[in-house]
């Protein structure tokens, strides 16, 4: 039975495409300075599904495998402009070189680009961020009255800057944990508490109310609640404005996304995962913070559970012990070293054990999930899809979805998913795997 469907009607990606950045340190530069270079052909773009990917189409034996970029209208890297907000004034050539992710000579050839972009100052409360002490930050009368700054600031940038769309990106620091509260669950309750200055609304949420209500989609790299809330989220929804989070699944918990579904697919058992990790950057020294750690030890620790559904494999995965730990440690820069010790059981419940030992650049694999978050949720606006986009659980370690439905941590499940969304799109044929017709 064919699958095909009525392409969906998709806006072209014509004028500028404003990425707006909420926080301007090592991931924002890193994906900043690499767009400029990669303009420039001084780099390629690794790691980056949108410039790089290719999908197949239509059956094994049709050879159709275009690149992602010439199937699906996707903003061109020439057409997009950046603005960001930062708690410091430092331009982005300043916070590069301090974040020390790329090598300066790149940087020093960036310099005149990485210049221009200097920060707006920021909404930022340090009850949230314990770790960090800005000065480059707004004064208001109250919650209400920042967010009103911040959609001038939006405004301002979309006129200065001749941009037909804009999307906005968090990948400011880890705030404390924060639970849903009942000033989260609708929008008239969402607004009082905004105006009353209540401690439930961090700032994350003050830039997610003003990105949607300036009709701005909004992207949430790092583990707070932020748009991850039922006010927010009915708002986008009603807005059509298309949303997902939480958390870029970068270094460790992509392995564990990896690893983990490859074991549960043999059936073997686990006893425990130990993960610990060693990283010297400012994300480091925040996340040194028990409060501000604890909203990433959550995000990191629920892919496991849902990967491996102890309740339908209760001899396999009922008893794990599973352990996240992060160290903050100044040498080491932005060049975290990640240790996972597995312990896992086969035939008969005989013991092993797996090491893994990733030495891996936080930073120079989130740069790349930045640029294609930014251009899928461009298109996902232009396609007319609002509200949670989980066809981009691809890039999180805790991906948002519908009330009530789990959500999907498998990479390869969350690929197709991906790129099932992107065929639906364009009325192509959905791809099973199923493959039985190649022997009739
Ligand atoms: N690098 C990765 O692999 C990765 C993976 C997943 C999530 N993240 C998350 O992405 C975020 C950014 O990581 P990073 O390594 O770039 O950290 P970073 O500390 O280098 O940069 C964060 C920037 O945000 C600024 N900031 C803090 N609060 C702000 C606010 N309210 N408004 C505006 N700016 C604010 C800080 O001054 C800083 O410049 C963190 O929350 C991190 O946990 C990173």
């Amino acid at each position: 039975m064919s699958q095909e469907s009525a392409p969906i009607p998709i806006q072209p990606a014509e004028g500028k495409l404003g990425i707006l950045l909420v926080g301007l340190g090592a991931v924002t530069t890193t994906f900043v300075a690499g767009v400029e270079a990669i303009k420039q052909g001084l780099a390629q773009p690794i790691g980056s599904l949108t410039q790089m990917g290719t999908i197949r189409l239509g059956k094994r034996t049709d050879n159709r495998a275009p690149a992602i970029k010439d199937f699906v209208p996707l903003a061109s890297l020439n057409d997009l402009v950046f603005g960001a907000w930062d708690i410091f004034p430092d331009t982005a050539f300043d916070a590069a070189l301090h974040a020390g992710v790329l090598e300066r000579p790149l940087v020093m050839q960036l310099k005149s680009e990485l210049s221009e972009l200097a920060p707006m100052a920021a909404v930022f409360d340090q009850h949230y961020v314990k770790r960090l002490a800005g000065t480059h930050v707004k004064q208001g009368a109250n919650k209400m009255d920042l967010a009103e700054q911040l959609m001038k600031d939006i405004a301002n940038f979309k006129r200065e800057n001749g941009c037909s769309r804009l999307v906005m990106v968090w990948a400011a620091s880890t705030e404390i944990f924060l639970d849903i509260a009942d000033v989260h669950q609708d929008l008239t309750s969402f607004e009082n508490a905004m105006r009353a200055n209540d401690e439930n609304i961090a700032p994350s949420m003050i830039y997610a109310y003003a990105a949607l209500k300036s009709g701005v989609p909004f992207i949430n790299g790092a583990p707070n609640l932020t748009v991850d809330t039922p006010a927010l989220t009915h708002l986008a929804t009603q807005n059509r404005l298309p949303v997902c989070g939480k958390d870029f699944k970068t270094g460790q918990t992509l392995l564990k996304t990896i690893v983990a579904p490859g074991l549960k697919a043999r059936l073997l058992g686990l006893n425990g995962w130990f993960s610990t990790n060693i990283l010297g950057n400012r994300d480091g020294e925040v996340l040194d913070d028990p409060e501000s750690f604890r909203t990433k030890e959550e995000s990191k620790l629920s892919a496991l559970e849902y990967i491996l559904q102890p309740h339908l494999y209760p001899a396999l995965y009922s008893d794990i012990t599973h352990t996240v730990r992060i160290n903050y440690y100044p040498p080491r820069g932005d060049n975290k070293e990640g240790w996972d010790n597995i312990d896992i059981f086969g035939w008969l419940g005989y013991p092993m054990q797996i090491k893994i030992n990733f030495l891996c650049r936080d930073s120079i694999l989130a740069a790349p999930l930045v640029l294609d978050l930014a251009l899928f949720v461009d298109l996902a606006q232009r396609a007319g899809m609002g509200g949670i986009q989980e066809w981009l659980s691809f890039y999180f370690k805790s991906p948002m979805t519908a009330p009530g439905l789990y959500p999907e941590h498998d990479l390869t499940i969350q690929q197709m998913k991906l790129k099932n969304t992107l065929r639906h799109l364009q009325g192509e044929e959905l791809i099973t795997h199923l493959g039985l017709e190649y022997y009739d």
